[in-house]
């Protein structure tokens, strides 16, 4: 839970024992320490002593290399890890204290303007943002202050402006129709589809949507989204009605991935119709968390009004950004992934991950009680289920694998196919064959066990546990 309440007066009463040998000076004395939980300690205690109390509280956490749940970057290099202790004092919104940090984050757009094909990369516009939410959000604000600039005397009169999409996004499209007032179409799912079609996404436009979000690719099972024929869908729709629906690609993951892995794939700026892209640095960018990006194919596309100046070198330099204050130091080192890494290293990296996600998803398949939804060979991301008659189902098997140590989600999927439940194994940078070997004998090993159960647990009683996470 994100949010939190505050604790009643009696939970206040919890505090931390301190182990005597937790400090070197009073050993006996640090005992009557005992800070309180939900209240500030009254005086200091001492640096170790704070370390030790958290740190070993911490351990509870699970092992972020063994959470196939996660897209986001759970292994970077050494190098890497200085470069961001380095700049961890950095605050990305300081342009003027910090120009070359600033430097290195217009390097990244321009980067990404070229990965992406845009027409003319020196006219793209883009910035960093905390993650993919925080760029889906901004892309949404532009795309609906272009709508309202058009429709303005419409807008006033009450017309509703629309986001068209599929059910199978991700939570920030719903929290930005929810922030910022706009109606969220969302295209159930239906059989064996799982995400938008050209023809059910085209269904739903009318005069009031602001745009149509592709995603490369979904979240809820690693398939992409046919961006190009949703773009040719709504040309002809424009031939047809006159109603010009821009369209943003939600590429969180694939925005790191197709570039390196499937040029041939036209999905980007090389379709007229994208208006903007956003990119999850701390995903397939492969940068610990928080970093995200999002672009513009040209200054029409990304209002002016939207754009603030902040002081730079005693000029002005435009940031369009939800927060003020950010740290620098994911920025630098996305900038070092991209220096270090180069095409060849991206590529090498997403291929080894669609390899071991490719070569997992075949020997699950063969194990026998589950079918596959999805193969890997998108995003390295696939998504199986159990099949049926059979004695247990995905949430016995998650919670199983769970007590060694792998975190492998299991969920239902959203409107249309609320019946399907699956598993997902999320194959990132560091999650090498040999692991994936492991995981593949733990499975096998249960296998036996959860044939002999009488029914899925959650059959018996015992509630099913959603460990949905991204
Ligand atoms: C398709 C998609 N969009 C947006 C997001 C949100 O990204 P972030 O966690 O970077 O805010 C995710 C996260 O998994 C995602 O998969």
């Amino acid at each position: 839970m994100a949010l939190h309440k505050g604790q009643g007066r009696g939970e206040d009463e919890r505090r931390l024992p301190v182990s005597p040998l937790h400090v070197l000076t009073d050993p006996l004395g640090s005992m009557q320490l005992a800070p309180p939980l939900h209240r500030l300690p009254r005086v200091p205690i001492p640096p170790p002593v704070a370390y030790q109390l958290i740190h070993d509280e911490l351990m509870l956490d699970g092992n972020a290399r063994l959470n196939l749940a996660t897209f986001v970057t759970t292994q970077m290099d050494e190098h890497a890890d200085r470069l961001m202790a380095e700049c961890r004092d950095k605050n990305m919104i300081d342009k003027d204290e910090y120009p070359q940090t600033a430097e290195l984050e217009r390097r990244c757009v321009a980067i990404l303007a070229d990965l992406w094909h845009a027409p003319d990369p020196a006219a793209a516009v883009g910035c960093s943002t905390t993650g993919s939410s925080e760029a889906c959000m901004l892309a949404g604000m532009a795309l609906k202050r272009r709508w309202t600039a058009r429709n303005a005397d419409r807008y006033a009169a009450g017309a509703r402006p629309n986001l068209v999409m599929g059910v199978n996004v991700q939570v920030c499209w719903e929290k930005f129709c929810n922030f910022w007032e706009v109606e969220a179409r969302l295209v159930p799912m239906e059989g064996e589809r799982f995400h938008l079609s050209a023809e059910e996404a085209v269904a739903r436009c009318d005069e009031n949507t602001i745009g149509v979000v592709g995603i490369l690719g979904s979240t809820f099972d690693g398939s992409y989204e046919p961006i190009a024929e949703i773009c040719a869908a709504l040309d002809a729709f424009q031939e047809r009605t006159g109603l010009d629906v821009p369209v943003h690609v939600d590429g969180a993951s694939g925005g790191m991935v197709a570039p390196f892995l499937d040029p041939e794939l036209k999905w980007d700026f090389r379709l007229p119709r994208v208006a903007s892209i956003n990119a999850s640095g701390h995903k397939y960018g492969l940068v610990y968390p928080g970093v995200g990006w999002a672009l513009w194919r040209d200054g029409e596309a990304l209002p002016e009004e939207l754009v603030f100046k902040v002081n730079y070198l005693g000029g002005e330099m435009p940031t369009f950004a939800l927060n003020f204050s950010r740290p620098g130091a994911e920025v630098v080192a996305q900038y070092y992934a991209f220096l270090r890494l180069g095409f060849g290293g991206y590529h090498a990296i997403q291929q080894a991950c669609r390899d071991v996600a490719e070569y997992l998803a075949a020997e699950i398949a063969k194990c026998g009680p589950f079918r596959l939804i999805t193969k890997g060979d998108q995003l390295p991301v696939f998504a199986f289920t159990t099949v049926d008659g059979c004695p247990f189902d995905v949430f016995d098997v998650s919670r199983r694998l769970r007590e060694r140590g792998w975190q492998v989600p299991a969920y239902t999927f959203p409107e249309g196919r609320t019946d399907l439940a699956v598993l997902r194994v999320v194959c990132r940078n560091g999650f090498s064959r040999d692991l994936a070997d492991l995981l593949l004998a733990d499975l096998r090993r249960l296998l036996p066990e959860l044939e002999r159960q009488p029914a899925p647990l959650s059959e018996l009683g015992m509630p099913q546990r959603s460990g949905f996470h991204h």
